[in-house]
């Protein structure tokens, strides 16, 4: 079978590779689409952290199943699915929890183990959902907008709030939408206007803030100086996390979804003042993966104008190292295999 292997940073070489053999309990399946994103380009550029090489990359999948055994999940030969690939251990505190999203000994698919930049991939059974009916594009697309819709969900917005999203790229797009879905007024702030549109056009957002103007004087405007109950930072950027304590509500929480490689640090009367909430959210779970098909299934979020580029896995070595720049003007890649 045909397999992309990321060799070292840079270097991406497709060779043909031995079919995996699923385990007890697996199934194989055929990669269809594969989404690309920030992780995809970092871990190429040798930019993304505790990343190891070479590695397969790919963690957001869509496929068929091409064969599988005897299981309890019903699931058949040539059923569509969606791949759930953080593999949990199964025994630590977050597993026996109901936490499997932020496992102490978490493997993401395409991160810390092969993931779908082939033409087969062995997946646990468990981590497959069914998806049939859903176009094959969508279901790659479940993965990164569960990200959202976690951050979303683990908040607890609540309609008629206001919520400020700090950083409009891809994933923070993903939680724009869903603050919305769930009757929240949604703010956005960054850096770049044509993303600002973005968010306005695609997640609806109530109002746009350029993070680069005066954002204090409008966020207090756009509140009436009571300021959002609820923060999202989506940046990955040090010094946006750090600024957005000072744009919290009195009582209210602040959600780092974006992280960074270093410490975050604040100042605790400012934080403490506030008796606020400080939480990370980290991938998602089944349950934010049903979500997002049922809101896509149902046309609340529109996944289709999500995708800015579509590429065939044949072409997509050449085309790469391009998405990697800005004037790319990337948000959400699909690489298409027959
Ligand atoms: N929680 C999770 O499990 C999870 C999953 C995937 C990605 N992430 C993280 O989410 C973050 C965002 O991912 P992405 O793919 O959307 O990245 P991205 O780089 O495409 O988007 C970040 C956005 O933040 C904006 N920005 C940067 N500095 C800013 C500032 N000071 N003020 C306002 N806006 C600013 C940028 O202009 C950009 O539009 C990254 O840190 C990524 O690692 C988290
Ligand atoms: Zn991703
Ligand atoms: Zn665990």
């Amino acid at each position: 079978m045909k397999q992309i292997l990321c060799e070292r940073p840079h270097h991406l070489r497709m060779l043909e590779a031995e079919m995996p053999q699923p385990k007890e309990g697996e199934a194989l399946i055929r990669i269809r689409r594969i989404g690309i994103c920030g992780t995809d380009l970092h871990a190429f550029r040798g930019n993304q952290p505790y990343f190891t090489y070479p590695r397969v990359l790919g963690h957001e999948l869509a496929g068929v199943i091409e064969a599988v055994g005897e299981n309890q999940w019903g699931l058949k030969t040539g059923d569509q699915v969606a791949v759930i690939p953080y593999i949990e251990c199964g025994t630590c505190i977050a597993c026996r929890n109901a936490k499997p999203n932020c496992c102490t000994g978490m493997s993401v698919l395409g991160v810390h183990l092969d993931g779908g930049m082939q033409e087969f991939l062995s997946v646990p059974c468990d981590h497959l959902i069914p998806s049939t009916g859903l176009p094959l594009d969508h279901v790659a697309l479940l993965e990164p907008m569960s990200i959202g819709a976690h951050a979303v969900r683990r908040s607890g917005v609540e309609p008629g709030e206001t919520v400020l999203v700090i950083g409009a790229g891809p994933i923070g797009l993903t939680v724009m939408a869903f603050a919305r879905q769930r009757g929240a007024r949604v703010l956005a702030m960054d850096i770049n206007k044509e993303r600002l549109a973005f968010s306005q056009s695609w997640a609806k957002v109530d109002a746009t803030i350029n993070a680069s103007e005066q954002s204090m004087e409008r966020i207090v405007h756009l509140t009436n100086g009571d300021f959002p109950t609820i923060v999202f930072d989506a940046t990955g950027n040090a010094k946006s996390m750090m600024e957005a304590f000072q744009y919290v509500a009195h009582g209210g929480k602040l959600v780092f979804v974006g992280l960074f490689k270093g410490d975050v640090t604040f100042s605790d009367p400012e934080f403490h003042k506030r008796e606020m909430t400080l939480m990370s959210s980290r991938n998602a779970t089944r349950e934010d993966f049903l979500q997002v098909m049922s809101s896509a299934a149902s046309g609340e979020i529109d996944l289709e104008s999500f995708i800015s580029h579509r590429v065939p896995f044949d072409h997509m070595i050449e085309h790469y190292e391009s998405w990697t720049q800005p004037q790319s003007k990337v948000r959400k890649v699909i690489i298409e295999l027959p």
